[in-house]
């Protein structure tokens, strides 16, 4: 019994005192801890939130600055676009001249151009026979559905060196026409023309001489003049009266607008009888002095600027 050597009282107090002393330490050096993990943790998050929030400015900064080049951007394109719609504009309004592409004609020469319009026809070679005996070139503003029909004539108008002038394809009233039907009317007449000739129509007369924008508007991008006349023959009127060839020369040399220098006159080579007038009117304005040349011919010795979509009657 003795050798278990129970403790004594004081002892025992000792080792509680101790005890409860280490447990205290334990607890500050926990507390410690624990609070030096708080303030770890509280600098990296602090640190990680500072990040963040530079990440989000930076962030911030690229998106106004794109923004702004974005902005920038538009502002400059509305601009060009602005800038190629006045220049457009600009082109549209400005005036387009023709390059005189025939031989010159002398501007003291007394001058006319004789045009036939609505053919070719039947009597089209008679007239162009006769042209030809006398070295003398005119203008023939045809028709679509003409030139598919003679298109053997159309290439001797141009080989002969006559001026070919576009006259419709259907000879259709083209003034209340929208551009579409004025270049469904209009086009189908060129390019048969090319087709067969190798070159588009130098000049456009309108059917019954009526115009509107559109036309207009169809012949500056043709590059050519809209051509009516100064001296009306009315050969078709008078074809079926007595001696039509007599009552046509009366109304081209002493009707209400004779001929004079620098006359376009109208004509029909789709009637037997305006031959027969044509033919009788050269030799007449021969034996008058006249030099007969085409309108182009016409137009540049008497205008100094020649404007594709522009009016010309003649007498200039
Ligand atoms: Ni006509």
């Amino acid at each position: 019994m003795n050798s278990r050597n129970p403790r004594p009282i004081h002892g025992a107090h000792r080792s509680s005192a101790q005890r409860t002393l280490k447990i205290c330490l334990c607890l500050i050096a926990a507390l410690a801890i624990g609070l030096g993990c708080l303030s770890v943790y509280t600098v990296v998050t602090v640190k990680n939130q500072k990040d963040v929030t530079a990440e989000i400015q930076g962030l911030q900064d690229q998106l106004t600055k794109a923004e702004k080049a974005r902005d920038e951007a538009v502002a400059s394109l509305a601009e060009r676009d602005k800038t190629i719609a006045d220049l457009k504009k600009k082109l549209e309004n400005q005036s387009q001249v023709i390059k005189p592409n025939v031989p010159p004609v002398n501007s003291k020469e007394k001058i006319v151009a004789l045009t036939f319009d609505d053919g070719p026809g039947p009597y089209t070679n008679r007239l162009l026979d006769e042209l030809k005996r006398r070295n003398i070139k005119a203008t023939f503003f045809v028709l679509g559905n003409s030139v598919t029909q003679y298109p053997d004539t159309v290439k001797r108008i141009a080989q002969e060196g006559h001026e070919i002038g576009n006259h419709s394809n259907s000879h259709k009233n083209l003034k209340h026409m929208n551009a579409a039907q004025v270049q469904a009317e209009m086009n189908p007449c060129a390019d048969k023309v090319e087709r067969i000739t190798g070159k588009r129509p130098t000049l456009i007369r309108c059917p019954f001489g009526n115009s509107n924008a559109h036309v207009k508007a169809y012949a500056k991008k043709e590059n050519v003049p809209l051509i009516y006349w100064g001296v009306d023959t009315r050969d078709w009127e008078y074809k079926n009266k007595k001696d039509p060839v007599s009552l046509i020369m009366k109304e081209a040399f002493d009707g209400a607008h004779p001929i004079k220098n620098g006359s376009i006159v109208l004509m029909h080579d789709i009637h037997s009888t305006s031959v027969d007038a044509a033919i009788k009117m050269i030799d007449r304005l021969i034996a008058d002095g006249y030099k007969l040349v085409t309108v182009s011919e016409l137009l540049h010795a008497r205008t100094d600027v020649v404007e594709a979509g522009e009016t010309y009657t003649g007498a200039l």
